[in-house]
């Protein structure tokens, strides 16, 4: 049975039709990569899938609910974890606060004052836990803005596995990080427990062949092609819209 499921979704803005009839399934656990050319409209589905943006129709099940058109902070409590595109961090709280502020807004009571978070020992453990887990926890106590870039991004993957997702979505985690860390990064996602399946765009194949065991190509907002890795490097209209351009 899938956890993630995508029907027929489509959504355009104004004249421009970024999501074209996607149909995506994601099992139990999976590890799926989407790619696919700039502007093919990855963003614009995992928005989709996280409530940030509504489709214009179709549907997306999470776990067997229907989650399209509520708001992201309904979807994320119902297991669907993301980190951004962007850095999306509070740079003058500390690496744990940030992670333990997470899975506070999710996992815990709502309206709780931040003198009692901190108080929290549940809270405190899952934030330490996580932070072992993503390798920074001798940077607890260390404010984000005195942080690497590539920490951060490790930082905002901490985020999402604090709030416990059934699927985890990841947009560029890699970007703009030195290779040094790429590999870091890459292990981390490697390493994430199989009771979450995971959704990641990306562009560095690398990185896209060591994590995946299913591949989604999106080109122009549609579904171009979509099977096993060695499958997909071997599709020549998949080669010929993407990883023929030198990035394969
Ligand atoms: N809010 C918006 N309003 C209008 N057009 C948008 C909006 N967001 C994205 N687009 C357009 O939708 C298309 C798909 O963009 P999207 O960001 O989803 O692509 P992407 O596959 O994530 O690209 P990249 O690999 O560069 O991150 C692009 O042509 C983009 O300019
Ligand atoms: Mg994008």
């Amino acid at each position: 049975m899938s956890v993630l499921s995508v029907r027929n979704l489509r959504k355009s803005f104004g004249g421009l039709l970024v999501t074209n009839n996607v149909t995506l399934d994601l099992a139990a656990g999976e590890r799926h990569a989407l790619i696919g050319p700039n502007g093919a409209g990855k963003t614009s589905l995992v928005h989709q899938l996280s409530g940030q943006l509504s489709p214009d129709s179709g549907s997306i099940t999470l776990a067997g609910r229907p989650i399209h058109g509520l708001p992201p902070e309904r979807i994320c409590r119902l297991g669907m974890g993301r980190s951004f595109q962007r850095n999306t961090l509070f740079t003058d709280l500390t690496a744990l606060e940030n992670i333990r502020l997470a899975a506070q807004s999710v996992t815990g009571p709502r309206w709780t004052p931040a003198s009692l978070i901190a108080k929290n020992q549940r809270l405190q453990d899952v934030a330490t836990d996580t932070l072992t887990r993503i390798g920074l926890a001798h940077r607890a106590d260390t404010t984000v803005r005195a942080l690497s870039y590539g920490e951060c991004r490790q930082l905002e993957i901490g985020i999402a596995i604090a709030c416990q997702p059934k699927v985890m979505l990841l947009d560029e985690p890699t970007s703009g990080v030195a290779p040094s860390e790429t590999r870091g990064i890459t292990e981390l996602i490697r390493g994430l427990p199989s009771s979450m399946a995971i959704l990641l765009v990306e562009h560095d194949m690398d990185v896209v062949f060591a994590v995946a065991d299913r591949i989604t190509v999106l080109h122009r907002g549609a579904v171009l092609a979509s099977g096993r890795p060695d499958d997909i490097a071997r599709d020549q209209a998949v080669r010929d819209v993407y990883l023929g351009s030198g990035s394969f």
